[in-house]
């Protein structure tokens, strides 16, 4: 794997409209898109790319139906505690970002229970964006800083765009790629921060069936960007 491919980022949309298309209810898609992201985090592990963010419930999503959003969360249980066990052994951490009220409290033991069984891992990590908003996390971090400015912390020199990065949920590099599975083109409030410079690669596809050679496909579509960071290029 070329060093610049560090941090890939995945908004997984499409899991209703998979399971439609297959004559499912709107809750079998969530599960089959959590096999999906089980093989792709063992996928991506294998190419060697360091840092995986996936967005799996947002802030937002608490607008959908109590039923839809009991049925996802009972699911994120059954993964942290099960589903994600060869996920574990393969040396990945698991992290999350996202704010922790309105959680039900068996959905944080969960997490909590994951976050210890692998915090000594340190293969790649896998950073899962629960009840998470690109937005939210901005402000949560201003809070923080504004915090340790009053109590002599951190000085106002001292802040910068590094610096600030520190605040966020997770201390993360910046995404080098982000895909969206599903059709939609739209960032979604999703790792605003973190994404600055990031390739972006929307796919047709629907999550559940977007598998190991779709995401190498979104890989190849990386390399072949040119990346500039505000830069000229360089022609000499
Ligand atoms: C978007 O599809 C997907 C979600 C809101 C949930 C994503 C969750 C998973 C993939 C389940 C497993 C997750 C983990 C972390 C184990 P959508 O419902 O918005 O689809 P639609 O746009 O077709 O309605």
């Amino acid at each position: 794997m070329k060093k610049d491919l560090l941090h890939v980022a995945i908004i997984m949309d499409g899991n209703g409209r998979w399971a439609t298309s297959q004559g499912l209810k709107r809750t079998d898609g969530h599960k089959e898109g959590g096999k999906t992201l089980e093989k792709l985090a063992l996928h991506a592990k294998k190419l060697g790319i360091k840092y995986l963010s996936v967005y799996a419930f947002s802030t937002d999503n608490f607008k959908r139906s109590e039923e839809e959003v009991n049925y996802l969360m009972d699911l994120l249980i059954y993964y942290f505690n099960h589903k994600l066990k060869k996920v574990c052994e393969e040396g990945i951490k698991v992290v999350f970002s996202g704010r922790k009220e309105n959680l039900r409290k068996d959905v944080l033991e969960a997490m909590q229970s994951i976050i210890e069984s692998t915090k000594n891992n340190n293969e790649c990590v896998l950073n899962i964006c629960l009840n998470y908003g690109g937005q939210e996390e901005i402000v949560d971090a201003s809070l923080k800083i504004y915090e340790d400015l009053k109590q002599g912390k951190l000085k106002k020199e001292e802040l910068n765009r590094e610096t600030f990065a520190k605040y966020l949920y997770q201390d993360l590099p910046p995404i080098d790629l982000l895909i969206r599975t599903g059709k939609e083109k739209r960032l979604s409030n999703f790792m605003l921060y973190q994404m600055s410079y990031a390739e972006i690669f929307f796919s047709d596809i629907y999550f559940p069936a977007f598998d190991e050679k779709a995401f190498d496909e979104a890989i190849a579509f990386f390399y072949n960007r040119d990346r500039r960071f505000g830069n000229v290029k360089n022609n000499n």
